[in-house]
């Protein structure tokens, strides 16, 4: 559970007139987002793909700021609905798909395939730009199994999706998934992801989310949460 509001106030004074604004909000900032997401949710609620995909949005949107060259049109449905075929996929074989020593690649093409048609009858019925739509479509299709980028936008997309991994919500999610320890996790996670990624901006973030997970796992960080 993540802490939203305070559980004391120390200083016991009220400082939030000293408190910068809101930063933007992607989901007004870009009001198709919302919609998108109205309709793809009920087809993520597998596996946690709802929560990795909100994430995975936040992570694409922060590359985004430093590729001005990459299309957020494309890049941000994209993202949104790059797992949607997860939900065309038998439940119970969603972790055969893509469980370490060699998933089911004809389930991982199942979901990348079912996404692309499920992706084109959302952004059609939402009559977004039909050239937006493909590049989308495309994009979605090969996301996992295609290991180049198509484009700036996919190589993105492919950097956000993977980030994921390393995040709290990605480790604590694939220990879940396959009964690790969090070392473990880190470790499987880092494989997939590090030397892996298209962007040097990407790399850098994949660095700094695992410099923050070893410090979890040091013995002497342990200690003070006994
Ligand atoms: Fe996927
Ligand atoms: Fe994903």
């Amino acid at each position: 559970m993540i802490k939203v509001h305070p559980q004391a106030n120390h200083f016991g004074l009220d400082t939030s007139e000293h408190i910068p604004p809101p930063m933007p909000d992607l989901f007004e900032t870009q009001p198709l987002l919302g919609e998108i997401w109205g309709r793809a949710r009920s087809l993520l609620a597998v596996r946690d793909n709802d929560m990795h995909t909100l994430y995975s949005l936040s992570l694409a949107s922060a590359l985004l700021d430093e590729h001005p060259q990459a299309d957020p049109g494309v890049v941000l449905p994209a993202i949104m609905l790059h797992d949607i075929g997860w939900s065309e996929v038998e439940p119970g074989q969603v972790l055969a798909a893509i469980a370490p020593g060699g998933g089911r690649t004809d389930l991982v093409l199942q979901h990348e395939k079912a996404g692309a048609r499920l992706a084109t009858e959302i952004l059609e019925s939402l009559r977004v730009d039909p050239l937006i739509t493909k590049q989308v479509a495309a994009i979605v299709d090969g996301h996992d199994s295609r290991s180049e980028a198509i484009g700036p936008e996919d190589e993105i997309v492919k950097d956000a999706d993977k980030l994921w991994l390393l995040t709290p919500h990605g480790l604590d999610t694939v220990m879940d998934w396959f009964g690790l320890h969090r070392g473990q996790a880190l470790r499987l996670c880092a494989s997939r992801v590090l030397d892996k990624l298209f962007t040097p901006q990407a790399t850098t973030m994949a660095h700094g989310l695992l410099a923050f997970e070893q410090a979890n796992l040091w013995p002497r960080s342990r200690e003070l949460h006994q």
